[in-house]
C-alpha cells in the first residue's frame, strides 16, 4: 500500500498535506506534516496538480481558498471539526452590529462563510500577534472561547467578546484539574494547547499550539513533557525527538482526525475524491482575511 500511495504520489504530481494529529502512518506519507498554520502557507505555495490535505475540512478549505486554481482533496468527505461548528455567519453579523467598532477576528477552526466575514483569520500560532496588530479596542474573536481567553490575558489592553461565549472543543476540554494532579505526581512539564480550558492553562508550564510544541520541544532539555492536546501530538513529537519522554492522555482523540486510512489517501489519490468546491465570491472575501493573518506573521 505504500509503495502504491508514493507511485500515486508521483504520477498526480501531487502534494499530501498531513496535520500533526493525523495517524503515524498517515504522516510517514505526507511531503508536508505541520500545525495549520504551516499548512495553510504551504498549501498557498504549492506547486503541484493536486493537493491531498489528510486532516479536517477546514484545512482543506483554507488550502483551496489559498491555492484556488489547484485541485484540493479531503480523502474523507465528512472529516470535520465540531468547533468550527459553533460559529455561524449570523452570530458575526449580529456581533458586528452590537459593537460597531470592533474588528473581528475568526479562528481557522470555522467555516469558509465565516471567515469571509472576518476582518482576519488566526490560529493558535498566531491569535495573540494578530489580535496584538489591530487597532480597535474590541476584537470579537471565535469561535474558541478558550482561546480567546488565552489572548485576552496576554492583551490586557483589549477587551476580547468571545463569539459564541461557549464555544469549544470536546477534546481539548476533556483535560481537568485530575489530569494536572496526575502529571504533578509523577513529574515534568505539562505543555498545554491554549484550547483547553483557562484553569488548565494556568496550571500548565507552558501554552502552545501544536507547531509551538515542536519548535519549543526542538529548543532542547531533558524533562519529560505531559503533552495536554490530542493525543497524537506525543507521537509526533517522539518521531521527531527519539529517547525523550512524551506523555499522551490516551483519551484525548479527535474522532475526525482519525477518519482517513491509508485506504482513502490511496483512492483520494487516484480517483481525485473529494474535491473541495466553494462559491467564488466566499473564497475572495475569506482569502483576503487568511493573507492578512499570513502577512501578520507567525
Ligand atoms: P494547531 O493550529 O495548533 O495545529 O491546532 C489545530 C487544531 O485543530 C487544534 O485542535
Ligand atoms: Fe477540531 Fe478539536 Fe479536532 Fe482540533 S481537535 S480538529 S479543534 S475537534
Amino acid at each position: 500500500m505504500e509503495q502504491e500511495i508514493r507511485a500515486l504520489k508521483a504520477e498526480k504530481n501531487a502534494v499530501v498535506m498531513a496535520h500533526n494529529y493525523q495517524p503515524p502512518e498517515i504522516q510517514a506519507l505526507a511531503d508536508v506534516v505541520g500545525d495549520s498554520l504551516e499548512l495553510a502557507v504551504k498549501a498557498k505555495e504549492a506547486s503541484a496538480d493536486l493537493i491531498v490535505v489528510c486532516g479536517v475540512r477546514f484545512m482543506a478549505e483554507t488550502a483551496k481558498i489559498l491555492n484556488p486554481d489547484r485541485k484540493v482533496v479531503l480523502p474523507v468527505e465528512d472529516a470535520g471539526c465540531p468547533l468550527a461548528d459553533f460559529l455561524t455567519p449570523e452570530m458575526i453579523r449580529e456581533a458586528r452590529r452590537q459593537h460597531p467598532d470592533s474588528a473581528v477576528v475568526v479562528y481557522v477552526n470555522s467555516t469558509a462563510e465565516s471567515k469571509a466575514l472576518a476582518d482576519i483569520t488566526c490560529t493558535s500560532a498566531n491569535a495573540v500577534r494578530v489580535v496584538a496588530s489591530l487597532p480597535n479596542e474590541t476584537i470579537l474573536f471565535g469561535p474558541d472561547a478558550n482561546l480567546a481567553s488565552y489572548v485576552q490575558r496576554e492583551l490586557p489592553e483589549k477587551t476580547i467578546v468571545p463569539l459564541p461565549p461557549g464555544g469549544h472543543c470536546y477534546v481539548h476540554t476533556g483535560f481537568t484539574l485530575a489530569d494536572v494532579e496526575a502529571a504533578r505526581k509523577k513529574g515534568g512539564m505539562i505543555v498545554c494547547h491554549p484550547e483547553c480550558p483557562p484553569e488548565i492553562q494556568a496550571q500548565a508550564d507552558r501554552v502552545a499550539s501544536t507547531g509551538g510544541m515542536v519548535r519549543e520541544a526542538a529548543a532542547g532539555g531533558n524533562e519529560p513533557w505531559w503533552v495536554f492536546t490530542e493525543r497524537e501530538m506525543a507521537s509526533r513529537l517522539r518521531v521527531l525527538y527519539p529517547g525523550r519522554i512524551f506523555y499522551e492522555k490516551p483519551e484525548a482523540v479527535c474522532a475526525d482526525m482519525k477518519k482517513i486510512s491509508l485506504d482513502d489517501l490511496r483512492r483520494a489519490l487516484e480517483a481525485g475524491e473529494h474535491e473541495v468546491v466553494l462559491p467564488t465570491e466566499v473564497m475572495d472575501r475569506a482569502r483576503r482575511a487568511i493573507e492578512r493573518m499570513i502577512a501578520v506573521g507567525a
